[in-house]
């Protein structure tokens, strides 16, 4: 609606959501899409993750309808980033809109649930959205129309439409073929497991079963109503609103009448608010000013000299505009500097933002607060103007000297941006074969963009071949660089001026890149300088090196092993870019095969049944506790948390006119004991007392009207701190040592020493001694994050709805801490939005604060935790300090070990005298000869750790990998060999695992192995790494095989079976729903155990099965979800139960069958009522002591492939074979295999969590934690579950998936380390130096900075200055 645009504020604003229409009169302009959602439509699909637009899970589909074309425009965007105001006149689209169960699913949601591509659920409803928004556009094209039951859209398009979707679930594979399904040219074969169709079936066949996409479906629906209202333009415009949408400029400079600032008047203006995003100022401004509706800024302009934008155009906008030049009768050269700015500007943050995000807020940002643009590097590379307005007054700047300007004004405005054409920048009718070479290079954590580059640069040069000889001029060149911690883009001017003119050589490019040394310097704090300024030269490097000289044999070396995309027209120079190409991969997941055996043993159990209630998940109706809608009077909650380590608090002050605080709540108001969370090792405090022990320990819960205002009040509170006379801190482990501070480890969860270790250390013919290793944190980076919600109740009862781990530990907790009894607190659980351990322990104080604020203030409390709050409390994994020492025999064999661990657990116990157990149990995988430890457990002044996702065993299985590199590197032998002569075998194994090494035959691992060196192709590959190695320069592959072991421990579970009078089925287990498949698992037991009966419809009892939420008071004694057990427990007791109901029923059954013949199931029940029959009944499960501990066995090979000029890892194929016994679920379990590898490659190659000096985190969101994404998993991603038959004491012989595949992502670490040790031979030679420096320390996560510093910052000045020494002996 062209929104009455006038300079007056609006004040009636008219939308539409799912067709539903909306019309407020006063919306506060601050308010975002997302609060808006949320709070006042009953359309809970859009979630709130990071509220910064890093992760999707907030994406809609915003429709625009423009009167005069008649056109609709669909694209995606964050609703967490996008003013309300600013959608006058639209039509929003959440998944609840594309389908759900009341109208039917839409294929999309079936699809996801039928590929098994939801597990917590989450992020599907945004993944969901993000999909149909592809294929809707993807209808519009002129594309042929595809076969029935697809989309236009292409495999590649699918793909890439959830590339900015966050998932930490389900690793993406499943979800990348619920995507690929719908286009138009996949071929099915390469679609992974679904429920849709059983393996070997026809494609014909497969087809048909898809949920049909239809011509509707693939269509967005512009409510009518609207239509018409834009077309009578009748959205009223009055003043006395701060939202204005000025229609023209001198609208606009009314609007920035001097005397506004003079008066105080703060103005902002908007486009996309997409920066936001970056900045999340709170601060409220009187006046808004949306600068989209003037024509201006919104132009697009194009002739022979060039193009210009205006500043509100969106980049996705611009990109299609640049792109179109492809399709015009323009000069080569023009285009393809046009094309190659889209395609730089395509990684740009993510398509949802992209479309919003405007060029001129991107260029502002950068000018104004040196944001870390790629738009200003490359657009300055290419001589691009601005065009300012100041007052009445309009100036045209380049954009270099726009950049250099102090910060613009509030009042200025940037109007437009012109690009030039390049093609008319010389003499076109000469016949010189001048080329213009241009490239972009940006290097990011994440290939497809959604990532701030490390430094980004664009590179221009016109140049001519010598007629004299096969070299190359330059005549004039343009390189600019950006993002690397500098002020803004710059240009390297005296390397430009260095090279005008210059005949290029290996002489020339090394003098080059010396000068640029001087010139890219990061400023002071900037993380990785050295490595920053490093990949300036090797984008440089890369730009120049293939025009040089390339008749030499020296070339021909040089050009090996690295690509630039660009072709000059020149067929020499353009032979000498296409020699070596790094994989090129069409699309993202290039190949994935899932392989198991089904086994109708015990049917429906092991079946790979859909996830139960996938599609609500899917259609976002699916209940998480933030969706449950506030009951009356709710207020909210925000945590205030210390900034230092130790320190008293003397007070907390707010800012004076915070109305909306309505309490602030500390350890003062607590009435029973100052407890916030339990485990068998001790409490911690819900607020610290006096005195702070972390930074990140909460001190006070601030209650207020709305989350947003507790959010803001907790935010500007300041605590006034006090440090005099406290000791200095425990800020690490050694200090922890020093000053004696350690936590206690029980008796019996103290790990056996194995053999004795100076006989095994005497044994050896080779011994490392006292080699170091540390280890970070990783941060849980759930989807959802800590949420409660607490009701006060009669009679000083308190109902708590939790997203908790562990239900009964919070319902004692916040018992303790209101001083009442137990049985006047019930917790509620139903679903949670992710854990992974992190909403185990560390969800209680959440619960607890909600229930002490409701039960001091009468009213109910909730809270939902913004992310950086969460990251800078949750704890993480432990960060630990190895110290080891080993014998070995010459042939690998080691004969000891010998380690000092000290295991950094923070403030309180939490689990961590759990740790020393864990890890020993996954270290253990080798046999050591003999092993000695001694781990302490250091207390520090740090958040708890907490268990995260395999807590210890990840540890433990890295450092046994550690050392066996270590040894092969010493002994400079391969390192599979190493692996495979310390396996265990079956007497060894007894030997370390005693009582929970199970039978021999159960001892798969040895099968494993070589089953997996068979499936992928291990040694013929080991063997082509190594001839691409010798003929490839700047990357390298590296490949690795690994074995893992991992021990769990099952722990009673409750389980309660009703039977409801018209047959259907009521379960209650301990266990919770955390995306892990444990309802699915527990709903196939159900049905199998009751179906024992035999009754006639017993086959469709899966139907009749319901599992409900966690409710403390109804089934007690839950414990943990935790450890990887749950399900098989909760499904066992499950089991118990039914056993017991089916002999209560069988005498009547029995009576029946005489009396009729076959009974049916309902009769069965009917008559049971009748004849009072108890059909409910609840059990606790107990394991027996022989069974409660067992083993799980898998492997894995992965090969990566390293950048040397950048550091990145790309992972080119994973195989794993992981044994689940005789699963229970495949398809569930094939997910937690691959969700739980993935979010072990985050933790080995991404995840940097940093900490400031105090210990405060300061990687708090998704800017600077990385998690992987869909462009980052492997390439080809192959997952066996080995069905390793009878296991006797299993739970129908299943074994468990949820944690141990993290482990074997430790494979991707061991063949990046491969990798590297080729790129440091290689350095070595060009040092002159033969052999292998391979005893390096890859640390973890192997980052890309950590990767190209090992492979060498300086390589390509080495290798320069090592082929200027040939050359000049060649000439001797
Ligand atoms: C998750 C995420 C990832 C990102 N990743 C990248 C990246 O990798 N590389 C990169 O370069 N950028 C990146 N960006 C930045 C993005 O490009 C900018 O946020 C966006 O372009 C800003 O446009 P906007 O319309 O949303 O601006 P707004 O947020 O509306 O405005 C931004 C600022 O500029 C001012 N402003 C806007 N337009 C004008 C104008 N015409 N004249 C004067 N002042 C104006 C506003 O008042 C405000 O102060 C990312 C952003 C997000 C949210
Ligand atoms: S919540 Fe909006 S992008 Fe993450
Ligand atoms: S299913 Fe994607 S975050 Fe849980």
């Amino acid at each position: 609606m062209e929104e009455e645009q006038s300079e007056r504020g609006i004040q009636r604003l008219v939308f539409a959501v799912n067709g539903q229409r909306f019309e407020l009169s006063h919306a506060d302009p601050s308010t975002t899409l997302l609060e808006f959602l949320r709070s006042e439509t009953p359309f809970k699909s859009v979630k709130l993750s990071c509220g910064e637009g890093g992760c999707g899970a907030c994406v809609v589909l915003l429709s625009k309808y423009d009167p005069v074309t008649d056109q609709i425009e669909d694209f995606t965007i964050s609703s967490c980033l996008t003013l309300l105001c600013s959608l006058n006149g639209c039509s929003i689209t959440t998944a609840e809109g594309i389908g759900n169960s009341k109208v039917g699913f839409h294929p999309i949601q079936e699809r996801f649930a039928g590929f098994h591509a939801s597990q917590c659920g989450f992020c599907t409803p945004g993944m969901c959205v993000s999909l149909y928004a592809a294929i809707v556009n993807a209808e519009k094209t002129l594309r042929p129309e595809p076969s029935p039951g697809f989309s236009k859209l292409t495999v590649c398009e699918a793909e890439k439409a959830i590339a900015g979707n966050l998932c930490r679930c389900t690793g993406y594979r499943s979800i990348i073929d619920a995507c690929k399904s719908f286009a138009a040219d996949v071929d099915m074969e390469d679609l992974g497991l679904n429920s849709f169709w059983r393996k070997g079936e026809s494609n014909e066949v497969k087809q048909s079963r898809l949920p049909l996409l239809r011509c509707h479906n693939a269509i967005c629906k512009f409510p009518e109503f609207l239509k018409e209202e834009i077309k009578a333009a009748a959205s009223v415009a009055s003043e006395g609103n701060c939202w204005y949408s000025p229609v023209s400029l001198q609208q606009l400079q009314s609007l920035l009448q001097p005397n506004e600032a003079k008066n105080g008047t703060s103005t902002k203006f908007v486009v996309g608010n997409t920066g936001m995003g970056y900045y999340k100022e709170l601060e409220q401004y009187d006046k808004y000013i949306n600068l989209k509706y003037i024509p201006e800024l919104s132009m697009i302009r194009k002739d022979e000299t060039g193009i210009e934008i205006g500043a509100a155009v969106t980049i996705t906008k611009a990109i299609e505009i640049l792109r179109e030049e492809n399709k015009g009768e323009f000069y080569q050269e023009g285009k393809m500097v046009f094309i190659k700015i889209a395609d730089h500007m395509e990684k740009i943050a993510s398509g949802f933002i992209r479309n919003s995000a405007s060029i001129g807020g991107n260029l502002v940002m950068a000018q104004r607060k040196s944001f870390p643009s790629d738009l200003t590097t490359v657009l300055l590379a290419v001589g691009t103007m601005v065009n300012i307005m100041g007052g009445q007054r309009q100036e045209r700047l380049t954009l270099e000297e726009f950049l250099g300007k102090p910060p613009l004004d509030s009042r200025s405005v940037l109007l437009s941006i012109r690009i030039p054409r390049w093609n008319l920048s010389r003499d076109v009718s000469s016949k010189t074969n001048t080329e213009i070479l241009f490239e972009t290079y940006r290097a990011a954590p994440r290939p497809l963009g959604n990532a701030l580059p490390y430094l980004n640069a664009a590179l221009l040069a016109e140049i001519f071949p010598r007629e004299t000889s096969n070299r190359i001029i330059i005549t004039s060149c343009r390189l600019a660089f950006g993002a690397y911690g500098t002020k803004h883009s710059i240009r390297a001017w005296k390397v430009e001026e260095f090279l005008t003119g210059k005949v290029l050589t290996i002489g020339i490019l090394y003098d080059a890149i010396k000068l640029l040394e001087t010139i890219v310097i990061p400023e002071d704090d900037t993380s990785y300088s050295t490595y920053r300024s490093s990949l300036a030269t090797a984008f440089l490097f890369k730009f120049l090196s293939p025009l040089i000289d390339t008749n030499a044999e020296i070339s021909n070396a040089l050009l090996n092993g690295y690509t630039s995309y660009q072709l000059p027209k020149n067929s020499r120079t353009k032979q000498n870019y296409d020699q070596y190409g790094e994989i090129k991969s069409p699309t993202l997941l290039s190949s994935a095969k899932q392989v198991f055996q089904l086994s109708k043993e015990y049917h429906p159990v092991g079946e790979p049944l859909t996830k139960s209630g996938a599609a609500i998940q899917a259609s976002g109706e699916a209940v998480y506790v933030d969706d449950i809608p506030s009951p009356r009077n709710c207020l909210h909650g925000a945590f205030i948390y210390s900034t230092k380590p130790l320190a008293r608090v003397n007070g907390i002050k707010f800012k004076p006119g915070l109305d909306e605080v309505s309490a602030l709540i500390s350890f003062k108001d607590i009435p029973g004991e100052n407890v916030g969370s339990m485990t068998i090792f001790g409490t911690e405090p819900l607020f610290a007392d006096e005195l702070t022990q972390c930074a990140g320990e909460r001190i006070a819960f601030v209650v207020a009207d709305t989350q947003k205002h507790a959010d803001m009040a907790a935010n500007v509170a300041v605590v006034d701190y006090d440090m005099e006379n406290l000791e200095p801190p425990i800020l690490s482990v050694e200090e922890a040592v020093k000053r004696s501070s350690f936590f206690d480890v029980p008796p019996f969860l103290n790990p056996k020493q194995v053999g004795d270790i100076s006989k095994g250390m005497a044994d050896a013919d080779n011994k490392i001694l006292s080699a170091e290793i540390q280890l970070g944190s990783q941060y849980y980076f759930y989807m959802e994050t800590q949420t409660a919600l607490a009701v006060p109740d009669e009679d000083n009862c308190m109902v708590v709805y939790s997203s908790i781990q562990c239900p009964e530990f919070a319902h004692v907790t916040i018992a303790k801490c209101l001083g009442i009894p137990e049985h006047n607190v019930r917790v509620i659980t139903r679903r949670v939005g992710g854990g992974f351990g992190g909403k185990a322990i560390k969800a209680m104080p959440v619960a607890t604060a909600c229930a002490l604020a409701a039960y001091k203030l009468g009213h109910p409390v909730r809270i939902y935790l913004n992310r950086k709050t969460d990251m800078i409390m949750a704890g993480g994994r432990h960060p630990m300090k190895i110290t080891y020492s080993v014998g070995f025999k010459n042939n690998g064999k080691i004969t000891g070990l010998q380690l000092e661990i000290l295991i950094n657990a923070g403030m309180s116990a939490d689990i961590s005298p759990m740790m020393p157990h864990n890890m020993l149990g996954a270290l253990k995988k080798y046999d050591w000869g003999a092993l000695s430890f001694d781990i302490k457990i250091c207390r520090t002044n740090l958040p708890s750790r907490s268990a995260m996702r395999a807590p210890g065993e990840v540890q433990g299985s890295f450092i046994a990998e550690a050392v066996i590199e270590h040894v092969a590197s010493t002994l400079s032998t391969d390192v599979d060999s190493v692996r495979h002569i310390n396996l265990h075998s079956y007497e060894s194994l007894r030997l370390f695992f005693e009582d929970s090494s199970g039978e021999p035959l159960e001892y798969t691992l040895p099968t494993i192995w070589d089953k997996l060196a068979l499936s992928s192709s291990f040694e013929q590959r080991t063997k082509m790494i190594k001839e691409f190695n010798k003929h490839n320069r700047w990357v390298k592959r590296g490949i690795s095989r690994v074995p893992i072991v991992h021990q769990v421990t099952l722990r009673p579970t409750p389980g309660k079976v009703s039977i409801l009078s018209d047959g259907s089925i009521v379960v209650e287990v301990g266990g919770i729903e955390l995306g892990q498949g444990l309802w699915t698992k527990v709903k196939q037991m159900t049905a199998y155990a009751l179906s024992l009966i035999q009754c006639d419809g017993t086959e469709d009892l899966l139907e009749k099965v319901r599992v409900i939420q966690s409710d403390t008071l109804s089934l007690i004694q839950g414990g943990f979800t935790a450890g990887s057990t749950t399900s098989e427990s909760s499904c066992e007791a499950v089991r118990l139960c039914c056993k017991i109901l089916v002999d209560r029923l069988t005498p009547l059954k029995e009576k029946l069958a005489e009396q009729m013949g076959a009974v049916k199931w309902e009769t069965l029940i009917l008559q049971a009522y009748l004849n009072a029959v108890d059909l409910s009944t609840n059990t606790l499960y107990v394991p027996g002591f022989s069974s409660m501990g067992y083993l799980n066995y898998g492997a894995s090979v992965s090969e990566v492939e390293v950048n040397l000029l950048t550091g990145e890892t790309t992972i080119l194929r994973t195989d794993i074979i992981y044994d689940c016994g005789q699963s229970l679920n495949p398809a569930v379990d094939l997910g937690q295999i691959e969700g739980a590898f993935v979010q072990g490659i985050g933790f080995f190659m991404f995840e940097e969590y940093s900490e400031n000096s105090d210990g405060l985190v300061v990687a708090e969101g998704t800017w600077t934690y990385k998690i992987p994404t869909v462009d980052t998993i492997p390439k080809q991603f192959n997952v066996e579950i080995l069905s390793s038959g009878h296991h006797q004491k299993r739970v129908l012989s299943s074994k468990a998936s949820g944690e141990p595949p993290l482990l074997l992502a430790v494979s991707i670490h061991c063949a990046t380390r491969a990798a590297i040790k080729e790129a440091r031979k290689q350095l070595l030679s060009w040092c002159g130096q033969d052999g292998s420096d391979s005893t390096f320390k890859l640390p973890v996560p192997a980052t890309m900075p950590i990767v190209k510093e090992l492979c060498g910052l300086d390589s390509v000045e080495r290798f320069l200055q090592w082929t200027m020494a040939i050359k000049s002996e060649n000439s001797a």
